[in-house]
C-alpha cells in the first residue's frame, strides 16, 4: 500500500449512547420489536433492560428507524432529568416529545373575517401544535392522567386518518422515574395508568421504557397489572461470533487496516466478556496503540490487552471502587470469591463465605446494611427474588484484580 495512503482512524466508540461503528447481533431483539408493532390492538409493551453498558440506548436508537418505516410515529427521549419528578412535569414532557412531530396536522379549520372585505371570510386551518396540546390538556377537567388522556386521543384522532400505524412513546433512562408517596406524586403510577387506559379503548399507543435492571421490578411495585403490560427484553453479553463481529467488521471497513491478530482477537473476547462498552474500549485502546506504532515506523505493530485492561481499570472502575468505605470494599472481596458472584449472591452465602475467609466475620444484619449502601452508589442492585447482582458488568474480575495487585 502506497505510504501517503492517509492512517486508518480509531472507529470505535466506547461512550454512554455512542453508536457502534458496527452494531452487533440483537437480531432476536429487533425481531421481537417487529412483533410488537404488528399489533392490533396494542396489548404488550416493551421493557428494555440490562446493566449499564450493553448496549440498551444504542439499540433502541436502532429502533427508532425500524418504526418509522413501518409508518409508527417515533417520539421519545430520556428520563434522566427533572421530567421524572412529578405528575405535571412528565405530562408536559409527553406534550412536548409528541408536539413537533405532529404539529403539521390541521385538527380543524377557523373562518376569520377579512376586515373591509364583503368577499367570504379566510379560512385558516389550526394546527396541532404545542400550544392547542397544552389549551386542550389545561382545559380538560379532572386529574393530570384525565389530561393527558384527553391530549392523547385527540392526537390519535388527529392521526388516524393519515397512513400512520400508530405511535410509539419510547423513555431511556426509566428506571429514574418514581412514585413519591409523601409528595403526593405518582408520575410512574401515571404513566402506566394512561396506557392501560388508551390501550383499553384499542388506541394504538406503544409504551418502549428502557432502563438498568431495577426497572421492571420498580414498575411492578408501583401497578401489579405492569407484569401483564410489559413483555421484557433484558440485553446480555454478545455471543462470541457476535463478539467477533464487533471487533472485526470496523477493521476491516478501514482504508489501511491495523490488524488485530487472532489471538488479540480472543484475548479482547475473553476479557471483555462479550460487553459490548468493555468491547469498543478495549477496540478503542488497541487500535490507538497499534496506530502510534505505526507511526513510528513499525511494520508488524502489536499492542498487548493487559495495558489496555489496565487503563480500563482506572478509567471506569477505579471511580467507582474509590468511592466506597473499606469496609464496603471488605464486603465485595468476599463476595468475588462467590463461584457465581458475576450471576448473583445471597446474604447467606456472603456470611457463609466471611466466616471462612476473614477473622472478622460479617453479621448477616452488618451485610444487608452493607448491601443497601452498595445499591445507593449503583454498584449492586436487589433483583425481583430477593437476591443481589453486581450493576457494573464484570466487577467480580475487576475486584479479584484489585485483590491480587494488593498481594492479599
Ligand atoms: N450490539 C453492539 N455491538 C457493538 N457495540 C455496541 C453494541 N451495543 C452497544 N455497543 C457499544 O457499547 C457502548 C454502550 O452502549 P449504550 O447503548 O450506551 O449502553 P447502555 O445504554 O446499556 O448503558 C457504546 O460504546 C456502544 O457503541
Ligand atoms: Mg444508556
Amino acid at each position: 500500500m502506497n505510504s501517503r495512503t492517509p492512517l486508518a482512524s480509531n472507529p470505535f466508540r466506547p461512550g454512554a449512547g455512542h453508536p457502534p461503528p458496527y452494531l452487533a447481533g440483537r437480531e432476536e431483539e429487533k425481531q421481537e420489536l417487529s412483533r410488537l408493532l404488528k399489533q392490533s390492538p396494542v396489548l404488550t409493551n416493551l421493557v428494555l433492560t440490562g446493566l449499564r453498558g450493553v448496549g440498551k440506548t444504542v439499540l433502541l436508537e436502532t429502533f427508532k428507524p425500524i418504526a418509522i418505516q413501518r409508518e409508527w410515529i417515533w417520539a421519545g427521549t430520556d428520563l434522566s432529568e427533572s421530567a421524572s419528578v412529578g405528575e405535571q412535569a412528565l405530562a408536559v414532557r409527553i406534550l412536548a416529545d409528541l408536539a413537533p412531530l405532529v404539529a403539521p396536522l390541521t385538527v380543524a379549520v377557523e373562518e376569520v373575517p377579512r376586515i373591509g372585505f364583503k368577499s367570504a371570510p379566510l379560512r385558516r386551518g389550526i394546527k396541532l401544535d404545542y400550544g392547542l396540546m397544552k389549551q386542550v390538556y389545561d382545559g380538560t377537567p379532572g386529574l393530570v392522567a384525565d389530561k393527558l388522556k384527553a391530549v392523547l386521543e385527540l392526537v390519535w384522532a388527529s392521526l388516524s386518518p393519515t397512513r400512520c400505524r400508530g405511535v410509539v412513546l419510547a423513555y431511556d433512562e426509566a428506571q429514574n422515574l418514581s412514585d413519591h408517596a409523601p409528595r403526593g406524586q405518582y408520575p410512574l403510577s401515571l404513566l402506566l395508568d394512561v396506557f392501560q387506559s388508551i390501550q383499553r379503548k384499542e388506541i394504538p399507543y406503544l409504551l418502549i421504557l428502557a432502563g438498568l435492571p431495577t426497572l421492571f421490578p420498580k414498575l411492578v411495585e408501583a401497578r401489579t397489572f405492569a407484569e401483564r403490560m410489559f413483555h421484557v427484553t433484558t440485553l446480555g453479553r454478545l455471543s462470541e461470533s457476535e463478539s467477533q463481529q464487533a471487533i472485526l467488521k470496523p477493521i476491516d471497513k478501514q482504508p489501511r487496516p491495523v490488524k488485530f491478530s487472532d489471538v488479540t482477537v480472543r484475548e479482547i473476547i475473553k476479557h471483555s466478556g462479550g460487553y459490548p462498552y468493555f468491547i469498543q474500549f478495549l477496540c478503542r485502546e488497541m487500535f490507538d496503540s497499534c496506530l502510534q506504532q505505526k507511526a513510528r515506523g513499525a511494520l508488524n505493530p502489536t499492542a498487548t490487552v493487559e495495558q489496555s485492561i489496565r487503563k480500563l481499570d482506572s478509567d471506569f472502575f477505579a471511580g467507582r471502587w474509590n468511592r466506597i468505605t473499606d469496609r464496603q470494599r471488605e464486603l465485595l472481596d468476599v463476595v468475588a470469591e462467590l463461584p457465581d458472584c458475576d450471576v448473583e449472591f445471597t446474604v447467606q452465602a456472603i456470611v457463609a463465605k466471611s466466616r471462612k475467609v476473614q477473622s472478622k466475620p460479617f453479621s448477616p444484619s452488618h451485610v444487608t446494611q452493607l448491601l443497601a449502601k452498595l445499591a445507593e452508589s449503583g454498584l449492586v442492585y436487589k433483583n425481583r427474588h430477593g437476591r443481589y447482582s453486581f450493576a457494573v458488568p464484570l466487577l467480580g474480575e475487576f475486584i479479584r484484580r484489585q485483590k491480587g495487585e494488593r498481594g492479599a
